[in-house]
């Protein structure tokens, strides 16, 4: 089936004009003070006995940069032993000290972290973006500028496996006395701020409080504020500034807000910006961000707390933490939760609240009538070890499945998503005695994390004519578990074609695929009708995989065909490819959901 994985092509663009920077190497670096994360003054000189000194610029807002805390440390770790200290540069220059004090400590830095006034310590390295690594000798000469490893193909994109270390091989070739093989390489990460070059403080055609706040409180806070899912907030000036670049090239490939449809017909929730909007965020950008005046600004945008459609018939909730590790994959978790329903119920809204929104990065929720779900994690939970990073209640099956064919589903949730009733006559069976399998997606971001999260149930109170039912459309036609995708083929064609046996109404559409997934489109053809795109995804990433409702229920007739089209990448330029070398893949249990499943009444 079209399950299969879906990755992406390796977006060359992301860096795109950027080139390695050869800059200051083989240059001695000046001795840099500055002060470190107690705001004692701490300066590079200190470290003349060492063999080596590694200055890492780092961001703890930054997605990639946080990720390297715990690689970092370890390294650090197993190298203070042979004579190579490890210093950290924070560019958060709008940190106060204890904030980067707690920063440090929750990333259990081994290592000083300093605070970088005035960009001083950029300037003196020319570091352009974080992480990025700086190796130095005993003579604090620079002999190595770049990445820490290639754990990243771009921002946004990682590589599915590391194949060099490289400032562990620039670190054991001057410790051998031997020149560096490498000694520029591109860091992927996130641009240092530098000094803001604001140019007008009002007067300015375009400023942040009458034109840029407006569009950053409608499209970006919800995601981007504090504990939110967003790595970072953009809920001042100061914040928008520091973003400001990124800002607007995320905005203008449409990487943020994130909305994969690129062909749809219209929905609920839909994250866009308007040609108009995007072009306002950049000319506010090249125009050197100019603050205006207060007055100007919204009113601040409120983001209620507690449950959204009011007290749920039913919560259901995690009977104990999950916790999750630093680094390594994304974990997808499926947790078991029983209902102990004594009758039947028709659900007609669910409300998801995330314990932990930081890492909780999306929610699929299926029913399971059968008790498998509990047997598996009773089975998982029995070979636990002690050590394991991630510990916790429920199971997991790899990417993407719950390990069995579910008895029926509820939908799905995602960062930014508005819970609302089902229209007025329709609802989900929810079979007395079942359980709710939540299947978690847990994106790691850096730190040792918890999570609880809480599901709302509301049943219908009024009587169900029109019962929910998904329509499961397989990619790979009629014997899907002959589905083999050939290994370094970067776009393989897969189809699936179903057709509605009875008059319904359609509400939701959920294309899904998994790592090797490139791009899938679903169309729908009304008897004598044309061929009509429901929604189709040019680049397919399964970070962001929704349950997309319709604004308006489609009513469908018998007859009518839905056809899904997927294309996968199974090349070794896809990041996400999971093996490497590529290899065939077939049809399997992690596949077995599926490509594009529909909901109708
Ligand atoms: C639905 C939630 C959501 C919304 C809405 C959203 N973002 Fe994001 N944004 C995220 C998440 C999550 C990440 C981190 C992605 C990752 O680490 O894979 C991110 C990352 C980013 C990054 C890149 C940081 C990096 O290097 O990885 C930028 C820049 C950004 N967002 C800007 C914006 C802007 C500007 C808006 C509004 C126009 C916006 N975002 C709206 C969730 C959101």
């Amino acid at each position: 089936m079209v399950a299969l994985t879906v990755g992406l092509i390796l977006a060359a663009a992301a860096n795109a004009g950027e080139t390695v920077s050869m800059a200051k190497l083989g240059k001695k670096i000046e001795p840099l003070a500055l002060k470190d994360a107690t705001g004692k003054p701490f300066s590079l000189a200190q470290l003349n006995d060492k063999k080596a000194v590694v200055v890492v610029f780092l961001s703890f807002e930054c997605p990639i940069s946080t990720s390297y805390c715990q690689p970092l440390a370890d390294l650090a770790r197993s190298f203070d032993k042979r004579g190579v200290a490890f210093v950290g540069i924070s560019t958060n220059d709008d940190l106060t000290t204890e904030q980067l004090a707690k920063h440090v400590r929750d990333a259990k830095l081994p290592f000083p972290v300093l605070r970088d006034e005035q960009h001083r310590g950029a300037d003196a390295f020319q570091a352009e973006v974080t992480p990025e690594a700086f190796v130095l000798d005993g003579s604090l000469t620079l002999r190595y500028r770049g990445r820490i490893d290639n754990a990243y193909a771009a921002r946004l994109k990682k590589n599915s496996q590391i194949s060099r270390h490289d400032l562990r091989e620039a670190l054991e070739e001057l410790l051998a006395g031997k020149s560096v093989t490498e000694p520029a390489t591109l860091a992927v990460g996130c641009a240092i701020p530098r000094e803001t070059t604001v140019t007008a403080k009002s007067g300015g055609a375009v400023t942040y409080y009458r034109h840029v706040l407006p569009i950053l409180q409608d499209n970006c806070q919800i995601c981007h504020r504090p504990g939110e899912v967003g790595p970072f907030s953009l809920m001042i000036y100061r914040q928008a500034v520091n973003w400001a670049s990124d800002i607007k090239d995320f905005t203008q490939s449409r990487k943020m807000p994130p909305w994969k449809p690129t062909e749809s017909i219209a929905f609920h929730n839909e994250r866009k910006l308007t040609e108009k909007e995007i072009a306002t965020v950049a000319a506010w950008v090249d125009s050197g961000t100019p603050e205006g005046d207060p007055k100007d600004a919204p009113a601040p945008k409120a983001f209620p707390e507690g449950w959204r459609l009011g007290k749920p018939d039913l919560v259901l909730t995690m009977d104990n933490d999950f916790q999750i590790g630093p680094t390594g994959r994304d974990h997808f978790r499926c947790i078991v939760l029983p209902t102990n329903l004594t009758e039947d119920k028709f659900v007609v809204a669910i409300e998801l609240r995330p314990g932990n929104p930081r890492i909780v990065h999306h929610t699929l929720l299926f029913i399971d009538t059968t008790g498998q779900g509990r047997e598996l994690a009773k089975k998982q939970h029995e070979r636990l070890k002690k050590e394991d990073t991630d510990q916790g209640p429920g199971y997991t099956v790899g990417m993407g499945g719950i390990g069995f064919r579910a008895s029926g589903g509820l939908g799905g949730w995602a960062p930014g998503q508005l819970p609302r009733f089902l229209p007025e006559g329709a609802g989900f069976l929810l079979p007395k005695g079942s359980d709710v399998i939540m299947q978690m997606h847990y994106h790691r971001n850096g730190r040792a994390e918890k999570d609880r999260t809480t599901l709302g149930l509301y049943f219908a109170k009024k009587p169900v004519s029109h019962r929910f039912q998904s329509m499961v459309i397989p990619g790979g036609g009629q014997l899907p578990f002959l589905l083999n995708i050939p290994a370094n083929n970067d776009s393989y064609q897969v189809q699936g074609t179903v057709w509605v046996g009875q008059d319904c109404q359609l509400h939701t559409i959920m294309p899904h695929m998994h790592l090797l997934g490139k791009k899938i489109k679903v169309t729908m053809t009304l008897p004598e009708g044309k061929p009509q795109t429901l929604v189709g995804i040019d680049d397919w990433d399964y970070n962001w995989q929704e349950t997309y409702l319709l604004k308006q229920p489609l009513a469908i007739k018998a007859g009518t065909r839905f056809e899904v089209e997927a294309v996968y990448d199974n090349s070794s330029r896809n990041p996400n490819n999971p093996n490497n070398p590529p290899k065939n893949v077939r049809f399997g249990e992690q596949t077995t959901n599926r490509c594009a499943s529909s909901s109708w009444e």
